[in-house]
């Protein structure tokens, strides 16, 4: 099947220019949030999360350089659900040791991969502020007690691809949000 017959499966919910808009308002919330604060650090969760952070931070005003991290986590299982079990294909980190840290993901379903790394940071570097800014949440899914500080959009139990999202691999690159329907 070609590109452009899977395409005709997709529909649109957010265009480019209504993401764009969304993320001058976070990227304002999370300058108020920044401010005052020391070296912040701002991780994010490859790979859904890369198109995201990408024009996040450029809406981010502070007063210290941003630094950047990334780490790579999944939760392999069917294209469209999640296995539970949270896999940490690349998990190196800077010493991070009580500074303030914003995590950066594309979505948050269940809830087990931020739940994952949010005490996995605490443990590991007690951070002076931890955040979580989340491009989407779906919170009629959620089975483990997690709560974004900073919230995209917050959409219905719908499997949406596109803006860093996937269905098996396929769609992330699309400039817009949409829901996908097989
Ligand atoms: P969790 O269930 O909150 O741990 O989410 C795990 C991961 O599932 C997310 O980081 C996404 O990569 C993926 N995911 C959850 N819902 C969707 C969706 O609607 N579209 C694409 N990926 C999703
Ligand atoms: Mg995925």
């Amino acid at each position: 099947m070609g590109a452009m017959v899977m395409e005709s499966k997709i529909k649109p919910i957010y265009t480019r220019e209504h993401i764009a808009q969304r993320l001058r308002e976070l990227g304002a919330q999370i300058s108020e949030h920044f401010e005052g604060r020391e070296k912040p650090v701002v991780i994010g969760v490859l790979k859904g999360a890369i198109i995201f952070l990408a024009d996040l931070v450029r809406e981010i005003k502070s007063a210290d350089p941003l630094q950047l991290e990334f780490v790579r986590l999944a939760s392999y299982g069917s294209a469209m659900e999640s296995s539970g079990v949270v896999q940490t294909p690349y998990l190196e980190l800077p010493n991070l040791y009580k500074r303030h840290i914003l995590v950066v993901e594309d979505i948050i379903d269940s809830g087990r991969t931020a739940k994952f790394f949010l005490d996995y940071l605490r443990e590991q570097f007690d951070p002076a502020s931890l955040k979580l800014c989340a491009f989407l949440d779906k919170p009629s899914r959620r089975v483990v007690d997690v709560q974004p500080d900073f919230t995209g959009f917050s959409i219905e139990d719908l499997f949406v691809v596109g803006y860093g999202l996937d269905f098996a691999e396929q769609f992330r690159e699309l400039p817009y949000l949409g829901v996908y329907e097989e």
